[in-house]
C-alpha cells in the first residue's frame, strides 16, 4: 500500500515518509484510529500552508500588490473552508471508538498544534501592515473606506479579505466545538483538565474587531440619521 518509494513521483512527493507518519495497521487501537491520525495530519498542513501564505501576504501588502493580496487570501482561506470540511469526516466516528482512541493521545491536546499557535499570532502582523500601508499612508480609516468615502477601492477589497479570513477561522472553531459535543459531550472535559466550554470564548475572538464593528456603527450612524424605525413601505 506504501509503494516502492522509487518513481520519480514517490521521490519528489517523499510518500516514503510521508505514508509512514501514521501508526501501523497493527498499532491501532480500532479502525477509527487512522481516519483520526490522518484528519490531524492534513489539517496540520493546511495550516503550514497557511501560515506560509499568510507571510507572503504580508509582504504583498507592504507593496500595496493588491492583486496578490487577494489572489493569496483566496487561497488561505479556501484552504480553511477545507479544514472546515474535514471535520466533518470525524463525525463518522462513534462516540465509544473515540474513548478508545482518546485514551491513546496521553495528555495530548489541540492547543498544542504549533500550526493553529503559528496562525493565531499572524493577524497582529497583517493588521499593522494593512493599517500603515492602506489606510495611513493615504489618510484613510476604517469608516472612510467603508462608509464616508466608500469607493470599493483596493483599502476595502483587502480589508473584505482580512474579515473573511477573520470569518473562516471562527467557523472553524465553531464547527470544532460542536464535533465536541458530538464526540465526547457538551460538559466534558479536556484532557488538560479544562472543560471544553472554555473553548466558546475563543470562538468568540475576533482577530480584526474595527472591521466587523464598522458594520455596527454605520447601521447605527445610518438609524440615527435615517430613523431607527421607519414608515412601512406597504401600501395603507
Ligand atoms: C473528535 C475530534 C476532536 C475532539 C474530541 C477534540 C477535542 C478538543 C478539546 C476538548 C479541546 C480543548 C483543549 C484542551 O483544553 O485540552 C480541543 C482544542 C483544540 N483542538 Fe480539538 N478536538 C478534535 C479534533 C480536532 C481537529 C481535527 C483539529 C484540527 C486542527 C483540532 C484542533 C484543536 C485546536 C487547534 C484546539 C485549541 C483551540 C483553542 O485553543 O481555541 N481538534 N480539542
Amino acid at each position: 500500500m506504501n509503494g516502492t518509494g522509487k518513481f520519480d513521483y514517490e521521490i519528489y512527493l517523499n510518500t516514503d515518509k510521508l505514508l509512514a507518519c501514521q501508526k501501523n495497521f497493527d498499532e491501532f487501537c480500532n479502525r477509527d484510529e487512522m481516519q483520526f491520525q490522518i484528519v490531524h495530519q492534513i489539517e496540520e498542513l493546511w495550516l503550514k500552508l497557511i501560515n506560509y501564505t499568510l507571510l507572503d501576504i504580508d509582504d504583498f501588502i507592504a507593496d500595496c500588490n493588491t492583486h496578490r493580496v487577494v489572489t493569496l487570501f483566496r487561497r488561505v482561506n479556501i484552504a480553511l473552508q477545507l479544514m472546515v470540511d474535514q471535520l466533518l469526516l470525524l463525525e463518522t466516528m462513534s462516540p465509544k471508538e473515540y474513548q478508545q482512541i482518546r485514551l491513546q493521545l496521553g495528555n495530548g491536546s489541540g492547543q498544542e498544534s504549533p500550526g493553529f499557535r503559528t496562525v493565531t499570532k499572524m493577524p497582529q502582523y497583517l493588521w499593522d501592515s494593512f493599517v500603515k500601508h492602506y489606510l495611513q499612508a493615504d489618510n484613510l480609516t476604517v469608516e472612510k473606506i467603508y462608509n464616508s468615502e466608500y469607493t470599493h477601492s483596493d483599502a476595502y477589497v483587502v480589508a473584505e479579505s482580512l474579515l473573511e479570513f477573520d470569518e473562516l477561522f471562527q467557523k472553524f472553531r465553531y464547527h470544532h466545538i460542536q464535533l465536541i459535543y458530538r464526540s465526547i459531550g457538551m460538559d466534558a472535559k479536556s484532557l488538560k483538565g479544562r472543560s471544553v466550554e472554555l473553548l466558546r470564548k475563543g470562538a468568540k475572538t475576533r482577530f480584526f474587531p474595527e472591521l466587523w464593528d464598522i458594520r455596527y456603527q454605520m447601521t447605527d450612524s445610518w438609524g440615527s440619521e435615517n430613523g431607527v424605525v421607519r414608515e412601512s413601505i406597504g401600501q395603507g
